[in-house]
């Protein structure tokens, strides 16, 4: 045996993991369910080859890996994932570590971690980043579990990960669940991002009517200002793009109903079991469910048309108001992110190292920007803040993009362009900073109707109202 480690599951993410690990000098062994999979692999592992032993079968590859062994899965998230260990259990020894680096639900780590526990085998759960390209050259890596089977791997994962100004974007987070959890909250955040940009895309398009072109260059711009990211700078990339059979920028093409394999969802469900809402990101994957019903969007057009258009500003003033509304819109949607983990932390006693996860996600991962070093800095100086909207360094972008928010939601909202995702931004804030708001009627009916009872300013304990009869 001469593999310091073993990656299962030769799928993209897999393959480009284990190159990147044979890279970084690490003899890697590999296994993939279809043997002719394993064959392509190591056939295109190149110059790596000399370090990357393929084996055929489960037990060749255990057979193939040093002890202690630490073995990545990254098959598809869900039963693969179990079937996988189920395999793997009876032919690995104590202290071997089986780490499953794919999008699992935090849920399923965490019963993952009991029914393993007493076996002798330690478990990872660890979000992985970055796509492909991050895979192969440096993903966001994020580990949850035991912090001495973390110490024993962070090597490799430490060298395989992304660099921020030498900085590694991989970081033990917690416990058990921690890792994955961290992940699913990345990927919320991931679709708030995507889709604040595609709602600032509809209004360049459908009310400034602008094409792909020009967009892109507005997007260009911007990518060197506060909003410089990964994202923004893809979404300049393909609005350049031309469709080589129709010659048409290639967006224009492309059908608009979008995908999703169900992270983003687990976000929402996640900040709604902790009663913290997370409402950018509820939007963003509710914007995705209604773009996928394209057959009633049709139907509802022919129906209802588009509203007459108004209120109609142009030129850079929109562009610039566009700019901070989206900027205005991120931190409202890293806000919320971020206080689902905080309440996270404390339900699951994990302890999430906030200003590290900040740190670990400026590059490599998909979300990666500028925007999050500055978080980074926000949770080092203020590290129990309640809401990172409270740092004095956000405060001051709400205040300095707030009226730029407004703008852009209500002209979009007069003119029937849908921006959900900034518009729950602005109600989110103006909720958020409002001390007297009007739960008080919220609770003078469910008083009336079911008895519930309510607090009152001026004296202490649970009161009825004199509605009369039953409930007076
Ligand atoms: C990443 C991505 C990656 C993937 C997800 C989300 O961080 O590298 O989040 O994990 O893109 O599967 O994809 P969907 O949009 O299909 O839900």
């Amino acid at each position: 045996a001469k593999a310091e480690i073993g990656v299962i599951g030769l799928g993209v993410m897999g393959a480009n993991l284990a190159l990147n690990i044979a890279d970084n000098g690490y003899h890697v062994a590999v296994y993939n369910r279809t043997t002719s999979r394993t064959d392509e692999f190591a056939a295109s592992a190149g110059e790596l080859a000399d370090r990357v032993t393929a084996c055929a079968t489960l037990e060749e590859f255990v057979a193939a890996i040093k002890p202690p062994r630490p073995v990545i899965i990254m098959v598809k998230a869900g039963a693969p994932v179990d079937e996988q260990i189920a395999a793997l259990q009876p032919l690995l020894e104590a202290n071997d570590i089986i780490i499953d680096a794919g999008n699992a639900n935090f849920r399923d780590t965490m019963r993952r971690f009991t029914d393993l526990e007493g076996s002798g085998l330690t478990f990872i759960g660890m979000g992985v980043s970055g796509g492909e390209e991050g895979a192969r050259h440096g993903p966001s890596i994020m580990v949850g579990g035991a912090e001495a089977a973390w110490k024993r791997v962070e090597p490799v994962l430490t060298a395989i990960s992304a660099k921020y100004e030498g900085e590694a974007c991989a970081a033990w987070l917690g416990e058990n669940g921690a890792g994955h959890f961290v992940k699913t909250i990345h990927n919320g955040i991931e679709y708030a991002d995507m889709q604040m940009i595609a709602e600032v895309y509809g209004v360049m398009r459908d009310h400034l009517g602008m094409d792909a072109p020009s967009i892109a260059a507005v997007f260009s711009a911007w990518s060197t200002g506060p909003l410089d990211s990964y994202l923004i700078d893809i979404t300049a990339e393909v609005l350049k793009v031309s469709d080589v059979v129709s010659n048409r920028p290639i967006v224009d093409i492309i059908v608009d109903a979008a995908g999703q394999k169900g992270t983003g969802r687990w976000a929402v469900i996640e900040s709604q079991m902790m009663g913290v809402p997370a409402t950018a990101i509820e939007a963003a994957v509710a914007a995705r469910s209604l773009s996928a019903m394209r057959a009633e969007r049709k139907n509802a057009q022919v129906r209802f048309g588009l509203p007459p258009q108004q209120a109609r500003r142009e030129g850079q003033q929109v562009i610039d108001d566009l700019e901070k509304a989206l900027l205005a819109g991120k931190v409202a949607a890293y806000a919320q992110g971020f206080a689902v983990m905080t309440a996270a932390s404390a339900e699951f006693d994990w302890k999430l190292p906030m200003a590290t996860t900040a740190r670990i996600w400026r590059a490599g991962c998909i979300i990666r920007s500028r925007f999050l070093d500055e978080i980074a800095t926000a949770f080092t100086d203020t590290p129990d803040v309640a809401n990172l909207a409270m740092t004095p360094a956000f405060s001051k972008i709400i205040e300095e993009t707030d009226g730029s928010l407004r703008r852009i939601v209500s002209e979009s909202v007069l003119n029937g362009l849908p921006v959900p995702a900034l518009a729950s931004a602005v109600s989110y804030f103006d909720t958020y900073r409002r001390e007297r708001g009007t739960a008080n009627l919220i609770q003078a009916q469910r008083d009336f109707f079911g008895a519930h009872g309510f607090e009152r300013f001026d004296a202490d304990g649970a009161h009825h109202g004199p509605w009369g009869g039953e409930q007076g």
